[in-house]
C-alpha cells in the first residue's frame, strides 16, 4: 500500500539511509559528511515545527522524502520556501517525487506560502528533469558556487508560484497549526494515489 504522510523524528534512520549515499557519493547534496543521527532527527524536528516534512511509503516502507526550508532569513522573503527532495534509488520514476511534491505544494499553498524555489547542482538530469516536469521554471544559475571532490560546481535555480499574490499578504501559518486539520488529510490522501 502506498502512503504519504508527515515524517516524524523516529524516521530518522530510514531517511538518513537514504540520504547519506547521496552525500558521501554525489555533489548532488553540497554537505561534506552526512549528519550524525543526532543531528539529523534535530533537523527533522526543527524542520516541523515551521513547514511539511514529508514521507512516501511503499508497502510499508520509506521509499523517499520531501521538505520545505526558508528561503532566506530577511523578513521580506518569509513568503518563500526552498524545497528538496530524495528517493531511494530502488524506487526512481515511480512518482513518488511527484507525489511528494503535489502534497508539499499544496499544504504549503495552505499555510500561506506563495514561492517555492530548487537549487539543482549541474548537470543532473534526473532533477532538472524532475523540476521540469513539475513545472518549475528556470531562473538562473550560479557558477561555481561550491566546491566538493576537488571541483567547483554550477547550481541551476528553479521556481514556482504556489500562491496568489494576495495584497497584503498574511504572515504564513506553521505546519503545526494545520495538520490535524482533515484538509492536510485530504491533500496527503490524494497524491498518495499518484504512486504506482
Ligand atoms: C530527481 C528525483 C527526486 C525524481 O524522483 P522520482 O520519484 O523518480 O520522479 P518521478 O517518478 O515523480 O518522475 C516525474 C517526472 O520527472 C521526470 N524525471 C524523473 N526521472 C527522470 C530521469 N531519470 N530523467 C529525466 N527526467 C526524469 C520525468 O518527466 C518524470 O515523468 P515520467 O515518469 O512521466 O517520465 C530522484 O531521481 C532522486 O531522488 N534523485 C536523487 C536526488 C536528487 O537529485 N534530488 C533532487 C535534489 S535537487
Amino acid at each position: 500500500m502506498n502512503k504519504l504522510r508527515f515524517a516524524t523524528p523516529e524516521d530518522c534512520p530510514s531517511l538518513l539511509a537514504i540520504y547519506s549515499p547521496y552525500v558521501k557519493n554525489t555533489v548532488i547534496s553540497f554537505e561534506l559528511a552526512p549528519p550524525s543521527t543526532q543531528d539529523f532527527r534535530s533537523r527533522i524536528a526543527a524542520t516541523l515545527e515551521q513547514f511539511p516534512w514529508l514521507v512516501g511509503e511503499i508497502d510499508g516502507k520509506a521509499a523517499g522524502y520531501a521538505y520545505a526550508s526558508k528561503h532566506r532569513a530577511r523578513t521580506a522573503y518569509q513568503w518563500s520556501v526552498d524545497l528538496s527532495v530524495y528517493i531511494d534509488p530502488a524506487y526512481h520514476k515511480r512518482n513518488i517525487a511527484t507525489a511528494l511534491y503535489s502534497a508539499l505544494r499544496d499544504l504549503l499553498t495552505l499555510q500561506g506560502y506563495y514561492n517555492a524555489f530548487a537549487g539543482v547542482t549541474i548537470p543532473n538530469e534526473k532533477s532538472e528533469g524532475f523540476h521540469e516536469s513539475f513545472g518549475f521554471r528556470p531562473v538562473g544559475v550560479y557558477r561555481h558556487v561550491g566546491y566538493k571532490f576537488n571541483r567547483w560546481h554550477d547550481v541551476k535555480w528553479y521556481s514556482l508560484d504556489i500562491g496568489n499574490f494576495q495584497l497584503p499578504p498574511m504572515p504564513p501559518a506553521s505546519i503545526g497549526q494545520l495538520r490535524n486539520s482533515c484538509k492536510c488529510d485530504n491533500i496527503l490522501g490524494k497524491y498518495a494515489s499518484l504512486i504506482r
